[in-house]
């Protein structure tokens, strides 16, 4: 893949509203000492001055500026995108989908990108890159596959909820896709620590302890630091607390659905079923009880699929 570094952080790193907040890492150590331990190890090494957070590659984030502008020529983003031929072939794939391509077989890429257009071209190329670079560590492996699955999953969730309540849904596959990348940092942050000082594997629990404490803020921090849209950044690390987000979007509070949604299939987590009567973030989106079992559907459907796919 042709990869551009993208080196650096904003000055402004860490700080602000994407800060780790000291208390919330001593608030965990009633519970498990060794969870505090990790914690204050992984917050430690984000915020060393030597910490490269995983390098966005250039398709991803070239694509990203232009999907804010109005006058996008095509030429321009086939150009682009032909520089990555992981991108490239995966966009040519999703345009001759069934979704997509309604037995029309397309073999060209620029046909490719007209077809998709340009905000699927663009979460097509996040889709590589949550693949090829933010779902991978050497260990956890199988974690890491279960997440990637359940991040395109969210996405797919993400939108459908946003076309459903006539919002702006041009960034809710993103927000779905990279909603929960922060665990994925972690583990990475935690596996190579392991490895260069050649420790034993940390406790599992201890580890999911830690990243539930702090994942929306280090994929917060990770999304601000690769320069991506604030709406991407404040879903992401609201998505836990969606009533305190002051995002005009709502697009927290989507993830926080989507998140329920997940839950409600097994997806990436333990498989709860819920009870919508029950759940109050439904209502807070001004779901009806009529889109609310529609969605249930979908997820649900949208498991099936994914499950059928992979078998194959
Ligand atoms: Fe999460
Ligand atoms: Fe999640």
């Amino acid at each position: 893949m042709n990869i551009h570094m993208k080196k650096g952080r904003p000055a402004d790193f860490g700080k602000g509203v994407y800060v780790i907040d000291e208390q919330k890492l001593v608030d965990i150590a009633g519970g498990d000492a060794a969870s505090l331990q990790i914690a204050t190890l992984v917050k430690g090494i984000l915020d060393s001055d030597d910490y490269e957070p995983p390098i966005l590659p250039e398709v991803a984030l070239s694509l990203t500026q232009m999907a804010n502008r109005p006058d996008v020529d095509f030429h321009q983003v086939e150009k682009i995108v032909s520089r990555d031929p992981l991108v490239a072939a995966k966009i040519v794939a999703v345009a001759n989908s069934a979704f997509y391509s309604r037995g029309q077989p397309v073999r060209s890429l620029s046909l490719a990108i007209a077809r998709l257009g340009l905000a699927a071209v663009r979460d097509v190329a996040f889709q590589v890159v949550a693949q090829t670079t933010i779902f991978k560590a050497s260990a956890y492996t199988s974690r890491m596959r279960e997440l990637y699955a359940a991040a395109q999953l969210a996405g797919v969730i993400a939108r459908e909820i946003c076309i459903r309540l006539t919002f702006e849904s041009e960034m809710a596959y993103l927000c779905g896709l990279l909603h929960d990348m922060g665990e994925a940092i972690i583990l990475g942050i935690v596996a190579n620590h392991c490895k260069k000082n050649k420790l034993d594997p940390y406790p599992a629990e201890s580890v999911q302890a830690t990243v539930e404490l702090l994942h929306a803020q280090v994929g917060s921090r990770i999304c601000e630091s690769w320069g991506l849209p604030r709406v991407l950044s404040d879903a992401i690390l609201f998505h836990h607390r969606s009533t305190e987000s002051r995002d005009e979007a709502n697009m927290s509070t989507v993830i926080a659905v989507t998140d329920l949604l997940l839950r409600h299939v097994g997806a990436g987590v333990p498989q709860q079923k819920i009870n919508p009567m029950a759940e109050p973030l439904f209502y807070r989106l001004n779901l009806t009880p009529t889109q609310v079992t529609a969605l249930l559907e979908f997820a649900e459907e949208a498991v099936q699929n994914d499950e059928q796919s992979s078998n194959k």
